[in-house]
C-alpha cells in the first residue's frame, strides 16, 4: 500500500523539537553528557496533597468509566480559582469548559470556529500549536510580529484592512512561550476595542499565569471590562501545579465560543479520568502557598542561569515570567547552528528560536526545567564553549 500524509499535514512544518531530541540522543551515543533544557515539561512534582487525592480516588473501582465532560466540582473549582487569583467572576456551568490540557482546546478551536480561508492572527514568535491548529482547520495564518523594540506587543496598525475583514480570531499569550513578556491593562483594553471594531474573537493563552516573577501583577485578560464579550482565556494545571502528564486544563470566558468548542469536543473525546479531575479540584481550591513557593524557586533558577551566562559575556534579558529564558544569541550563528553546537560541544540542549516562527531566528529558548546547580553547570559549559569559539569573554 502506498500511503502519504494529507496535504494539510504536509503543510505543517516538521517539528524542530524532534530534531533537537534526535541530536541529543546522538550526542549521548557519542558519550556526551547532555543537560536537557529543551522541553518545557516541569521537573518539579505536584503538591503532595494533589498526589494523595489522586491515589485515594484511583482506589475506587467505580470511577473508571467515561466522565464525558467536566464534573460540577471541577467547574466550581475553576470559578473559585479565578475569583481568588485574578478577581474574575465566572459562571461555573456556562463560562468554564474542561479540556484535556489547554493544548486540546488550542488544537481544536480553529476547527470549531473557522471556515476554510478564514484568517487567524497568530503571534510570531509563538507557541507552535497556534499555527498548526489553523492549518488543520484549513484557515490562513497571518503572523503578528512580536519585536523587542515594541515590548513584544503586536502592532495592530500593521495589519492590512482586507486581512482584518477576513479575520475570525486573534491569538495572544502574556506571559507566553517562547516570548516571556507581560502585557498591561492598557494593552488588553486596546485589544478589546480592536476586537469589537473588527468582530474578532480574542483567544488569550494564560498557561503561565502562576509563573510571574518579581511581584509583577498577574493580569487575566478576563479581568478587563468587556473581555467576556469578545474573548476566551485558556489555562491549565500543567505548569501551575506540575500536573502536565495528567492532561487537564480549561478555557473560560465567552459563553458562545465555549459552547461551540464544547460541541466539537463532544464528538472527539469522553472526558478526563475522574480521579484526575478530583486531584485538580483539590489543587485549584488549596491555600496556594505551593504557588508562591514555586515562584521563588523559578526566580532563583532564573537568576542563577542569567548570572552564569553573563560571566561568559553573553548578556541575556531577565525573564519576567514563565519557565523559559528567551535569549538573543551571540552574533555569527543562526539559531539552529548555535543550538546544535551547544548540544554537540557544550552538552546543553536548548531549542532554536525559529521553531516558533520566522522572527524567532536569532534566539534560542532555554527551559529552566532542571535544579539550580544543573542550570549553573549548563551556564559554565556554555561559557567554555563560547571561549573556545573566541566569543568576547571579558
Ligand atoms: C504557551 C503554552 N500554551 C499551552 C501549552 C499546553 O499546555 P497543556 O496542554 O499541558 O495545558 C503549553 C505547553 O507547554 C504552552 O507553553
Amino acid at each position: 500500500m502506498e500511503l502519504v500524509a494529507s496535504g494539510k499535514l504536509q503543510k505543517m512544518t516538521a517539528s524542530i523539537f524532534q530534531e533537537v531530541a534526535d541530536r541529543k540522543k546522538q550526542a549521548i551515543r557519542n558519550g556526551k553528557d547532555v543537560i536537557d533544557l529543551s522541553v518545557g515539561s516541569p521537573d518539579l512534582p505536584p503538591p503532595a496533597f494533589v498526589v494523595d487525592t489522586l491515589v485515594e480516588f484511583a482506589k475506587d473501582k467505580s470511577k473508571y468509566g467515561y466522565t464525558l465532560k467536566g464534573i460540577a466540582e471541577f467547574h466550581d473549582a475553576v470559578s473559585y480559582f479565578y475569583q481568588h487569583r485574578y478577581g474574575v467572576k465566572l459562571e461555573p456551568e456556562t463560562e468554564v469548559l474542561q479540556l484535556m490540557g489547554s493544548q486540546d482546546g488550542l488544537a481544536h478551536l480553529a476547527t470549531a470556529i473557522c471556515n476554510p480561508g478564514d484568517y487567524v492572527l497568530v503571534p510570531d514568535p509563538g507557541y507552535p500549536i497556534y499555527e498548526a491548529s489553523v492549518t488543520i482547520a484549513g484557515g490562513v495564518v497571518y503572523p503578528m510580529a512580536l519585536r523587542a523594540e515594541n515590548d513584544f506587543l503586536p502592532q495592530f496598525d500593521e495589519i492590512p484592512l482586507d486581512v482584518l475583514e477576513k479575520t475570525r480570531m486573534m491569538i495572544l499569550s502574556y506571559p507566553g512561550n517562547p516570548v516571556t513578556a507581560l502585557a498591561d491593562r492598557d494593552f488588553f483594553e486596546k485589544v478589546i476595542r480592536f476586537a469589537k471594531q473588527h468582530n474578532i474573537l480574542v483567544v488569550h493563552d494564560f498557561a503561565y499565569s502562576e509563573l510571574i516573577f518579581d511581584g509583577h501583577p498577574q493580569i487575566s485578560f478576563m479581568s478587563i471590562p468587556g473581555a467576556k464579550e469578545v474573548g476566551i482565556e485558556f489555562n491549565s494545571l500543567s505548569k501551575t501545579f506540575n500536573m502536565a502528564g495528567c492532561r487537564i486544563g480549561y478555557v473560560v470566558g465567552n459563553e458562545e465560543a465555549l459552547k461551540i468548542l464544547g460541541g466539537l469536543k463532544s464528538h472527539i473525546d469522553y472526558g478526563i479520568f475522574y480521579p484526575i479531575q478530583q486531584a485538580a479540584v483539590k489543587a485549584l481550591t488549596s491555600d496556594y502557598t505551593c504557588l508562591s513557593d514555586q515562584v521563588k524557586e523559578y526566580e532563583i533558577r532564573r537568576d542563577a542561569l542569567i548570572a552564569g551566562l553573563e560571566k561568559s559575556g553573553w548578556k541575556v534579558s531577565k525573564s519576567p515570567a514563565t519557565m523559559f529564558v528567551w535569549a538573543k544569541i551571540p552574533e555569527g550563528w543562526t539559531s539552529r547552528q548555535f543550538a546544535f553546537e551547544l548540544i554537540d560541544h557544550a552538552g546543553v540542549a536548548v531549542v532554536p528560536g525559529d521553531a516558533f516562527g520566522q522572527l524567532g531566528e536569532g534566539y534560542v529558548r532555554i527551559a529552566m526545567v532542571q535544579p539550580t546547580d544543573l542550570l549553573t553547570e549548563a551556564a559554565e559549559r556554555i561559557q567554555v564553549f563560547l571561549k573556545e569559539n573566541s566569543y568576547c569573554v571579558k
